[in-house]
């Protein structure tokens, strides 16, 4: 089994909604050698992709994302998020409805530091939906780059996102994919499909 399994064994708590609480090792408090083992895997996986930037959003797929542009080094970028409407000319932005918390928000890049030759590798801690994931790569897009896949620590399988990134051909690598989970019951694992 693998190590962020044990852990989510261990330490996850499934709330209500569908929520796992992972916030002493992932979320709030952070198990920083983990994290380390998680991007080792990450860049073992694309090692060969020629990655060129390293791209997550704010704010708790940082660490992992940042641990990972160093194993490759090459920069780590993370968009940020804003209510705000109006944006200047000089970013690019992508709209974003989160499932989990029931709004919408805009993640913004600067243009700055993202071009056409850039070769994208993004990072998230969950991936549920999938909706941060398109946003991201709607931005990669918008570059004129090229997203070379996504390495995700928590990927909730029941919820799709994932397997839809997929067929639409996706190299998503998830460090541990929960293919169910409940309150009484537990947690389970499944593979990637
Ligand atoms: P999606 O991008 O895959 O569609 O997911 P969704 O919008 O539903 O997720 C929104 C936020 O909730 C994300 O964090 C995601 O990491 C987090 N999330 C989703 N499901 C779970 C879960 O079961 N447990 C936990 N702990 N988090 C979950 P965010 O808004 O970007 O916040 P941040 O924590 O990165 O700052």
């Amino acid at each position: 089994m693998r190590l962020i399994e044990e852990k989510i064994l261990k330490y996850g708590k499934v709330y209500p909604g569908n929520v796992l609480k992972v916030d002493s090792f992932l979320n709030h408090q952070v198990d920083v050698p983990l994290i380390a083992a998680l991007a080792q895997e990450i860049y073992q996986h694309y090692n060969s992709c020629a990655v060129t930037k390293i791209l997550t959003i704010e704010a708790s797929g940082i660490l992992l994302a940042g641990m990972t542009a160093q194993l490759f080094h090459v920069p780590m970028l993370f968009a940020k998020k804003s209510a705000a409407k109006n944006m200047s000319d000089g970013v690019y932005t992508a709209k974003v409805r989160s499932f989990t918390h029931g709004n919408e928000y805009t993640m913004v890049v600067s243009k700055e530091y993202l071009n056409k030759d850039d070769k994208v590798l993004l990072i998230d801690d969950f991936l549920a939906d999938g909706n941060a994931l398109r946003g991201l790569m709607e931005i990669v897009k918008a570059a004129g780059a090229v997203t070379v896949g996504a390495g995700i620590a928590i990927e909730k399988g029941f919820q799709q996102g994932g397997d839809k990134l997929r067929e639409e051909g996706l190299d998503i690598f998830s460090l541990a994919i929960i293919g169910s989970m409940d309150a009484q019951e537990g947690v389970t694992f499944r593979s990637a499909m």
